[in-house]
C-alpha cells in the first residue's frame, strides 16, 4: 500500500527495509565502572538512515564495533534499536581484529576513501587488504541472504565499504532487489585508474538494480568508468552491462527536517542553549561553530587559518567572537588521521595564544567528542555563523542540519564550494578553503551581513532543505527500485506487485 506522506503529500513506501552498511547506528560500550552504555554513532550514513529506519522499520545489518556490542544482542545477534524507543532490528556482524584492520582501515579507508576524495592523501592498495575486503563483503551478502524477510523486500546497501555485496547477493538470490547509495564523491575515470581492483569494484556496483549517487557529476563519472572499463552501454538513466540493465541516478541526501524542527520547538530548548553556553564558557556576543568528524577531508586546518587571518585583520574581535569547533575522533588508528589531529591541536593552541584576550582566554573552544542531536541542534541555534569548509565532500549533512535548525532565520552558513551541498545551498556564503584570504573575506561578510539579507538567504536555504528531506531522498530511490521491471517480482497475495 502506498501511504500519503505527512511531510509533502508524496507517497511513501512502507514495506520493511533491509539496510546494509559497515557502520552501525548504535554502539554499546563499557563504561569505566564496568556497566554497559549505548550511544548513537556519528557520520552521515548512520544519522540519515536511522531517521528512515525509525519511520519504516525492518532490519539493519552492520558491523558490531562496540566493545560491549555482544552483550546487548540476542542469540541471533540482533538488538532492537534505538535502545530507548525500539523501532527496528539491528543485526550485528562480527569481524576479527585482522578483518577490521584490512577491510575497514586498510582497503576502505586507506584505499577507497582517499581515492574518492581529492584531499591529497595518497591512496594505498594492498593485496591482503583487498583479499579480506572481498571476504568481508561476501560475509555481509550471506548475512543479508539469511535475514531477508521475503524475496521482494528491498535491500538498501550503503557506501564504499560494501561495493561487492550486490554481486555476491545476486549469485545467492538472483531475484533480490538491490540498491546501493554511494555517499561520497565518485572519482573521475582518470583517478579511478589508480585502483588496481577498479574493474571488480565496478562489476560489483553494476550488479545493483539501482545505483544512486549524490550529484550528477558522480553519476557521470561512474557511467564513464563503466563504459571505459566494462564496455557498458547507455548514457541516460539506464545502463546495459554484462547482459543486464541497471538504473543509475543522482539523488542528493537530506536531513530529518521535521525532527530538527521538533527539537527546536521543545520547551527545554532554550535551557539547552544556555547550558551549552556555560559549558563551553561562551561569554562573547558573537559565536561561530564548526561540527565535523575529525577527517582530513573536512578542511579544519584551512578553517583555522582563515579564522587566524580574520582575528589578525580585526583587532578586538577576540573580545567579541568565540568559535566552537566540535571534532569527533574518527579512524584514529590511521596515520593520515593522527597527522591531521596533531596539526589541528597545534593550530588551535597557536591561535588561542596569539589572539588571547587580556584575561588570557583565547577565542577557540575545541571539543573532541560527539554531541547528541538535541545538543548539536542547540549549538547550531546559538551560532551567528556555521563553517563547513570541506576540501571535498559527497554532500555534508552538517550544512543542511544547521539550516534546518534556524527557524528563527538567524545565522549565516559559510560553505565550501567543494562540498556536494554547495550545489543546492547556493544562498550560503560560498568560499574556497584553499584561498585563506578569500575565506576570511567570506567570514567577514557573514559577520557584517545586514539582518534583512541574512533572513532572505536563510529563508531561501530552508526552502531547499525542507523540500528535500531524508524521507523524500529515500522514497525517490526506493520507489525507483521497486518500480523497475515489476514482472520479476512475485506479487504478494492481495497486494500490488512489489508493495504491501
Ligand atoms: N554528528 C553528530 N554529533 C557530533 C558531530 C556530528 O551526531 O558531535 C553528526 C551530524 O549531525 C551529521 C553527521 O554526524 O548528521 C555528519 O555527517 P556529514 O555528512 O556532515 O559528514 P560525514 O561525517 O558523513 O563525512
Ligand atoms: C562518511 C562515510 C560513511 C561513514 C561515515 C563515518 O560519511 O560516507 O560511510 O560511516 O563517514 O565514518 P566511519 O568510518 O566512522 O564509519
Amino acid at each position: 500500500m502506498v501511504q500519503p506522506d505527512r511531510r509533502g503529500g508524496e507517497p511513501a513506501l512502507t514495506r520493511p527495509l533491509v539496510v546494509v552498511s559497515n557502520r552501525e547506528p548504535y554502539i554499546h560500550s563499557r563504561s569505566a565502572d564496568g556497566s554497559v552504555k549505548w550511544s548513537p554513532t556519528t557520520g552521515g550514513v548512520s544519522v540519515a538512515l536511522d531517521a528512515l529506519m525509525r519511520e519504516r522499520g525492518g532490519v539493519w545489518i552492520a558491523h558490531g564495533a562496540g566493545d560491549a556490542d555482544r552483550l546487548a544482542v540476542d542469540d541471533d545477534d540482533r538488538v532492537r534499536v534505538p535502545p530507548d524507543a525500539p523501532a527496528y532490528d539491528l543485526r550485528r556482524i562480527w569481524l576479527t581484529e585482522a578483518e577490521e584492520h584490512h577491510y575497514y582501515e586498510g582497503f576502505a579507508n586507506e584505499g577507497l576513501w582517499p581515492l574518492c576524495h581529492v584531499a591529497h592523501v595518497k591512496p594505498v592498495f594492498r593485496t591482503e587488504d583487498w583479499r579480506i575486503y572481498q571476504s568481508v563483503n561476501r560475509r555481509f551478502a550471506h548475512t543479508v541472504h539469511a535475514e531477508l524477510p521475503d524475496v521482494s523486500a528491498p535491500i538498501f546497501v550503503q557506501d564504499y565499504h560494501l561495493t561487492l555485496v550486490p554481486g555476491f547477493l545476486r549469485r545467492l538470490r538472483p531475484e533480490a532487489r538491490v540498491a546501493l547509495f554511494w555517499h561520497i564523491p565518485f572519482p573521475h575515470p582518470d583517478q579511478l585508474r589508480i585502483c588496481p581492483y577498479r574493474r571488480e569494484i565496478l562489476e560489483g556496483l553494476a550488479d545493483c538494480d539501482l545505483l544512486a549517487f549524490q550529484l550528477e557529476r558522480d553519476r557521470r563519472n561512474f557511467l564513464a568508468a563503466a563504459r571505459a572499463e566494462l564496455g557498458a552501454r547507455g548514457s541516460g538513466s539506464r545502463l546495459e552491462v554484462g547482459g543486464r540493465t541497471m538504473a543509475v541516478c543522482a539523488v542528493p541526501i537530506g536531513v530529518d527536517y521535521d525532527r530538527i524542527q521538533a527539537v527546536t520547538r521543545a520547551p527545554a530548548f532554550e535551557a539547552e542553549q544556555n547550558r551549552l553556553r556555560r559549558e563551553l564558557r561562551i561569554d562573547t556576543a558573537l559565536v561561530g561553530v564548526g561540527v565535523d568528524r575529525l577527517d582530513y577531508t573536512k578542511g579544519i586546518p584551512e578553517r583555522l587559518s582563515a579564522l587566524d587571518a580574520l582575528f589578525t585583520r580585526w583587532p578586538g574581535l577576540n573580545r567579541q567572537l568565540t568559535f566552537v569547533q566540535i571534532a569527533v575522533p574518527s579512524r584514529s588508528t590511521l596515520d593520515s588521521y593522527a597527522a591531521v589531529e596533531a596539526d589541528i591541536d597545534e593550530r588551535v593552541a597557536a591561535i588561542n595564544a596569539k589572539h588571547a584576550r587580556a584575561d588570557g582566554v583565547g577565542p577557540i573552544r575545541y571539543r573532541k567528542s560527539a554531541l547528541r542531536m538535541r545538543r548539536l541542534t542547540a549549538l547550531y541555534r546559538l551560532a551567528d555563523f556555521c563553517i563547513v569548509s570541506s576540501l571535498h565532500d559527497g554532500m555534508n549533512l552538517v550544512a543542511k542540519e544547521f539550516v534546518a535548525a534556524r527557524e528563527d532565520l538567524g545565522g549565516v552558513l559559510v560553505l565550501s564550494e567543494l562540498a556536494g551541498a554547495a550545489q543546492e545551498l547556493t544562498e550560503a556564503v560560498i568560499i574556497n578553503p584553499y584561498d585563506v584570504e578569500g575565506f576570511a573575506d567570506g567570514l567577514q561578510l557573514a559577520l557584517d551581513m545586514q539582518h534583512d539579507e541574512r533572513e532572505r538567504r536563510m529563508r531561501a536555504l530552508r526552502r531547499v532543505v525542507a523540500g528535500r528531506d531524508v524521507f523524500r531522498w529515500a522514497t525517490e530511490i526506493l520507489e525507483q527500485l521497486e518500480n523497475l521491471d515489476p514482472r520479476s517480482l512475485p506479487p504478494a497475495p492481495g497486494r500490488l506487485p512489489g508493495r504491501r
